[in-house]
């Protein structure tokens, strides 16, 4: 039939019909309402999250393959401004993206800012380690030997013997994983644990022995050392080929 035949050419013309019919104005002139809210005018913190953490961070701040935010130890221990430096420029090396637009994200300060204050008020508990002096969120290294012992004591009972994985807790000194974390973020995991996957914070894994800040910087130097040297590269060793 003619018409089917005519329908490629008729396409565009389709398509600007319906085009106009969703616009509620002429460009340049205002419309009616905010029908359709510019990406950057967005100050709602659940759909910000939504859009730009959940996939990695999980639906509710947990659940996802990267850190659990919304625990409440962790926001008691991280400040504001960390926050707000991470989401905004994210962390070099590893799969946390940059969001600020100066940075080449697509996020204003704004909207970062309302980020930060909403994984406060909807996931911190003030006063959850009231009467604690927590370890502080970051320090350099410490000892990789005496890290070892630290390791045996505090984390081998789950995270396996070396920590190639055990029977409650899966291997944390994979090449590829070891490759894509940052030494921060091991701290992070150290001192907060994942509470959702039971995985325990510095108070708990050994019960009744909380973990001093100087076993929390060895142990953390421990895994660091065993990141390998040229992460991405498959075979250890061999000079990296570069296609042209
Ligand atoms: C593509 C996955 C991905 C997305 C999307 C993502 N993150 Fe992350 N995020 C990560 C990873 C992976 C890390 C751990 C980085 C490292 O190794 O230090 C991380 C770390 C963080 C940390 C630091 C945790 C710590 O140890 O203190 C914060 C804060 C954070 N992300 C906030 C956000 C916020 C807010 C958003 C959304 C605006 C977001 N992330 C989106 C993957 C992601
Ligand atoms: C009671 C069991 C238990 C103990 C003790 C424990 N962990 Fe874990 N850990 C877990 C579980 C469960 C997870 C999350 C799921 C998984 O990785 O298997 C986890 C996650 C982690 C992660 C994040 C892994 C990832 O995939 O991002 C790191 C790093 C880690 N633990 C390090 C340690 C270190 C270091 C110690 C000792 C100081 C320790 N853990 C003690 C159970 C434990």
């Amino acid at each position: 039939m003619t018409c089917w035949r005519r329908l490629p050419a008729l396409l565009p013309a389709l398509f600007l019909i319906l085009a106009m019919a969703g616009c509620s104005s002429l460009p340049g002139r205002p419309g009616l309402g905010p029908e359709v809210q510019r990406p950057s005018d967005v100050m709602n913190f659940g759909v910000l999250y939504k859009q730009n953490c959940s996939g990695c961070h999980g639906p509710e701040g947990r659940g996802g393959p990267a850190f659990p935010l919304a625990d409440p130890v962790y926001l008691s221990i991280v400040n504001d401004a960390t926050l707000r430096t991470i989401t905004a420029q994210g962390v070099p090396n590893s799969l946390m993206p940059a969001f600020a637009r100066s940075a080449g994200g697509m996020l204003t300060d704004q909207q970062i800012d309302a980020i930060v204050e909403g994984m406060r008020k909807n996931w911190a508990k003030p006063g959850i380690l009231a009467g604690v002096t927590p370890p502080p969120y970051s320090a350099p290294l410490g000892d990789p030997k005496r890290g070892t012992q630290v390791y045996q004591t505090f984390c081998q009972s789950c995270h396996g013997p070396g920590g190639k994985g055990g029977a409650k807790a899966s291997s944390i000194v994979d090449g590829s994983y070891l490759g894509l974390v940052s030494d921060q973020e091991l701290r992070t995991d150290v001192i907060c644990g994942w509470p959702h996957l039971g995985a325990p914070d510095w108070r708990s894994d050994v019960p009744g022995h909380p973990m001093t800040a100087q076993e929390i910087a060895d142990v953390v130097a421990y895994l660091a050392a065993q990141r390998p040297k040229f992460p991405g590269r498959p075979y250890p060793g061999q000079p990296s080929r570069r296609r042209k």
